[in-house]
């Protein structure tokens, strides 16, 4: 979808409705901060070989509108030391918060050396930031003998503490990946450990509450603090089930367009993005490639703001729907895309020109055929992969005729383990395997199906591996040249606050074997 210059304007307009903010009445004039602004933490993200993006916001009343800052600029120092002391300061600089982008602060720190770990922090108004540790990619040449990264989903937090990031923090990570639904729009689910305590958000001050209500939970922010990250979101940073420039209930495009603007603009707010990212209006680049040397090239997809509508919804209606497949002929539609034409070729020239040993391929959801009736017939869900059947089947051809090295998979959203082998034709038996796929659980989201529902999947789909829907969790990932390993963890609870985390199960790609194995 191209944006007309009407709606990018109507959008544009909408968001400048805040004024410019007065300058400070004296240069380098700071605010005195009673208590600390730093009350959303810090995080880093999007590791190059010479540099991170450092990030924090100043809101010292974060459940308040504008965080409870007055509308100005604010100067924040920030530094960069080779020690997690700071005794080492290898860089520093003044950011200028403004009202406008709701005081946060993005930093792309240059000029670092390659591959390794550094800490920072933000000072403004007398207060100083906790410190964080942030690392450099490796050299786009170097040899690297091993990456740890564990990637994460759907974090609702009225279903349930963020236990899971607690844990992964004992697990020595270069990176996190977040493959979306960060915050959640609605309120939904059984059994709330605590609440939104806010209605659903439309305007920009409304979700910049929401993500500042998540951003305050201490096991998130401590996730944050231990390494950079990486991202794509899914439906919920703005609404269940849209698709493009649709929500669920069809509301009126224009209305929706102006709702995910704010969406998007509260979405860069919260979190240590590229300055290539910074939406404009209701448009925002998001799908980005991250490399740690010849190991590992990471290529972060977004299926949301580019796909086509999903197919077989009733007149008048969007969103999703559960079909048997002799119903939804539309589905099969060759022009429909999840990716968008620009993506596509973004992504294929993208694993064409990787020189990584791994190619990891970053998106929302399950990308597998998920035929959910057991027995004769097949029923789908739309707003996956299954909606999109022939984008999948070009995306999954171009792989198996070009080959890139080792692609795997990740994908989330629908809170639980799924592991899979990926096949232009999964009804052919004798389909090759041309990639691997793991889908990592919720980090908190509910999820109500029963494991013998599962099995049955399981049972009728040869294609998958393995499906557990009864833990909330994350997966750790360890990669090296010959092999990447995932280890599914599962939370025992996650109504209890840090509960222990077990192993699951334990799956392996060997170099050069498409197809993950039991460990
Ligand atoms: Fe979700």
């Amino acid at each position: 979808m191209r944006l007309g210059r009407r709606q990018f304007l109507s959008g544009a307009l909408a968001l400048g409705a805040t004024q410019l903010a007065p300058i400070p009445r004296r240069a380098g004039a700071q605010p005195r901060f009673a208590a600390s602004p730093f009350t959303l933490g810090v995080a880093s993200g999007y590791p190059l070989p010479s540099g991170v993006v450092l990030w924090t916001r100043l809101a010292p009343a974060p459940l308040q509108p504008g965080g409870g800052m007055s509308p100005e600029v604010v100067p924040v120092e920030w530094e960069v030391a080779s020690d997690d002391r700071m005794g080492q300061v290898v860089q520093r600089g003044t950011a200028t918060a403004t009202p406008e982008w709701a005081h946060s602060v993005h930093v792309e720190v240059e000029g670092l050396e390659p591959g390794r770990w550094y800490w920072y922090r933000f000072r403004a108004g007398g207060q100083v930031s906790v410190v964080g540790r942030t690392r450099t990619a490796p050299a786009g040449n170097a040899a690297v003998d091993r990456l740890r990264f564990a990637f994460a989903s759907c974090q609702q937090y009225e279903q349930g503490y963020y236990g899971a990031y607690h844990r992964l923090l004992a697990d020595d990570l270069d990176l996190v990946v977040f493959l979306g639904d960060y915050i959640y729009e609605s309120s939904w689910g059984r059994d709330h450990v605590r609440k939104h305590g806010a209605p659903e958000p439309h305007t920009l001050d409304d979700y910049r509450i929401r993500h500042a209500l998540y951003k305050t939970d201490p096991d998130l922010q401590a996730a944050h603090q231990a390494c950079p990250w990486i991202f794509t979101w899914d439906d919920h940073e703005v609404a269940n089930d849209y698709a493009d420039d649709r929500s669920q209930f069809a509301h009126p495009r224009e209305w929706f367009l102006l709702r995910r603007a704010a969406a998007y603009r509260a979405y860069y707010e919260h979190m240590p993005l590229r300055r290539q990212m910074v939406p404009m209006g209701s448009q925002m680049r998001l799908y980005h490639r991250v490399g740690f040397g010849t190991l590992v090239q990471f290529h972060m997809l977004d299926d949301r703001q580019f796909r086509s509508h999903q197919p077989c919804v009733g007149a008048g209606r969007g969103g999703s729907a559960v079909t048997d497949a002799e119903a939804c002929s539309e589905r099969l539609d060759p022009r429909l895309t999840m990716l968008g034409e620009v993506q596509d070729r973004w992504l294929e020239s993208g694993l064409d020109r990787s020189a990584a040993r791994w190619n990891v391929i970053g998106q929302q959801t399950l990308m597998a055929q998920l035929d959910s009736k057991p027995g004769a017939g097949q029923r789908f869900w739309t707003d996956g992969w299954d909606g999109y059947p022939a984008a999948r089947r070009r995306l999954l051809d171009y792989l198996g005729a070009r080959k890139p090295a080792n692609p795997v998979v990740i994908g989330g959203d629908v809170h639980m383990f799924w592991v899979t082998d990926l096949k232009p034709d999964f009804d052919d038996a004798r389909s090759p395997v041309v990639a691997s796929e793991i889908v990592g659980t919720s980090i908190s989201s509910q999820n109500g199906r029963k494991q013998e529902d599962v099995d049955a999947i399981v049972a009728d789909n040869a294609h998958v591996r393995f499906g557990n829907p009864t833990r909330r969790g994350y997966v750790r990932v360890e990669v090296t040249p010959q092999r990447l390993r995932a280890d599914l963890r599962a939370m025992r609870s996650v109504t209890q606050p840090r509960a222990e985390a077990d192993t699951l199960a334990s799956f392996v790609v060997e170099d050069g074997r498409a197809g993950a194995v039991r460990a």
